[in-house]
């Protein structure tokens, strides 16, 4: 016995590394079902030894589908989530469009799984930013111990965090650099190629982009509201893998071996800090693997409890496939039985 599981977005970055990760996790699919615009009707997506010819959204009809992961866009989740939901289907929603709603649950499976539960009220899981799945994991051991007050973080995005078209650009333009080609603008604000962008998604009224404000509430919604997030969010022309630097402080006292013997055994966490060339991890070694990686652990002494951190993680997977495969299979395990 399996379930029907669709997958909205099936042809992007995010869509691809769930189908991949569902096979490989050995996910119990009775039939799987790849969706995305009318553009890519026919076309086929591989899953496992199968390949998918891809349905269209806009007609596809949800009755008897039991999971659906969706990443095309906060828009079009918005229009069909509460359809498919309506239809029986539980909706695990990688776009922000849910995430704050009072009604959805945001998960990370290691941080907050009980949350899960909260489907029922609408039919919808949301899965975090790709910044904040990672970064909470690899709080949520050391608010456990010494209670986070507050944290500022400054990201260092790769462009696959922007979709299969932002990968391209940064492609094209790099080798247009090298060529002396002009060079073209479409999916992000500024050249990308060999230079760094602090601006990711919309500006807000006070001054703080909409990546940065994701950040801040919806790490209060995971660990908890009264942890304070200010966040700095900047593109790098990086393929795959987001890194971060955490500076985290708290009310009381943790010292950074303390730290380092609760990450050692924290789900879903490696530990790879040593004081040595290359005794830590950057976003290209991330890319491919499932695990949150944090080097660069030390005492931030310019604050009573502080710790300065160095978060590594490849997006794609934990910070939006796998996480959400991983809501699939606790949920399955917990709530959903065939
Ligand atoms: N990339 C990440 O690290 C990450 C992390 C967390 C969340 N997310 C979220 O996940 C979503 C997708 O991200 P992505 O990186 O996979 O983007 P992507 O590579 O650009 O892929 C977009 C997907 O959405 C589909 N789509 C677009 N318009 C559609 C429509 N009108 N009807 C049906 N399908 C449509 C596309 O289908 P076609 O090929 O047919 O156009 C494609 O499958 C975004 O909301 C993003 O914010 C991404």
């Amino acid at each position: 016995m399996g379930y029907k599981v669709a997958v909205v977005g099936a042809t992007g970055n995010v869509g691809r590394e769930m189908l991949q990760i569902l096979a490989e996790r050995n996910f119990p699919v009775s039939q799987a079902v790849a969706l995305a615009s009318e553009r890519s009707i026919g076309s086929e997506i591989s899953f496992g030894d199968e390949d998918l010819r891809v349905q269209d959204l806009a007609k596809f009809d949800f009755a008897g589908t039991d999971i659906v992961l969706s990443s095309a866009g906060a828009k079009i989740s918005a229009q069909f989530a509460p359809k498919a939901a309506a239809a029986g289907a539980v909706v695990i929603d990688n776009t922000s469009h849910f995430r704050m709603d009072p009604d959805v649950p945001l998960v990370v499976p290691e941080v907050n799984p009980e949350a899960i539960a909260g489907y029922k009220k609408k039919g919808i899981i949301a899965n975090p930013n790709c910044s904040t799945i990672q970064m909470v994991v690899a709080l949520k051991p050391l608010h456990d111990l010494a209670r986070i007050r507050r944290v500022v973080v400054s990201t260092y995005q790769s462009v696959s965090g922007a979709g299969k078209e932002a990968m391209d650009e940064l492609f094209t333009q790099t080798r247009a650099i090298y060529v002396n080609d002009p060079i073209e603008k479409r999916q992000f604000t500024k050249q990308i190629a060999f230079n760094v962008i602090p601006h990711i998604d919309v500006f807000m009224d006070d001054g703080t982009t909409k990546e940065e404000w994701k950040m801040m509430v919806e790490t209060k919604k995971i660990l908890g509201p009264s942890i304070k997030v200010t966040a700095t969010c900047v593109r790098v022309p990086v393929f795959i893998g987001h890194a971060e630097a955490v500076n985290v402080e708290f009310e009381n006292p943790i010292s950074a071996d303390e730290a380092r013997a609760v990450l050692r055994k924290a789900k879903g966490v490696s530990l790879i800090d040593h004081r040595a060339d290359e005794g830590y991890v950057t976003p290209v070694e991330s890319a491919g693997d499932d695990l949150v990686f944090i080097s660069r652990l030390r005492e931030d002494i310019t604050v009573e409890n502080g710790l300065n951190l160095w978060v590594v993680a490849d997006n794609l997977r934990k910070g939006a496939a796998l996480n959400a495969v991983q809501i699939a299979e606790r949920l399955v395990k917990d709530h959903l039985s065939k």
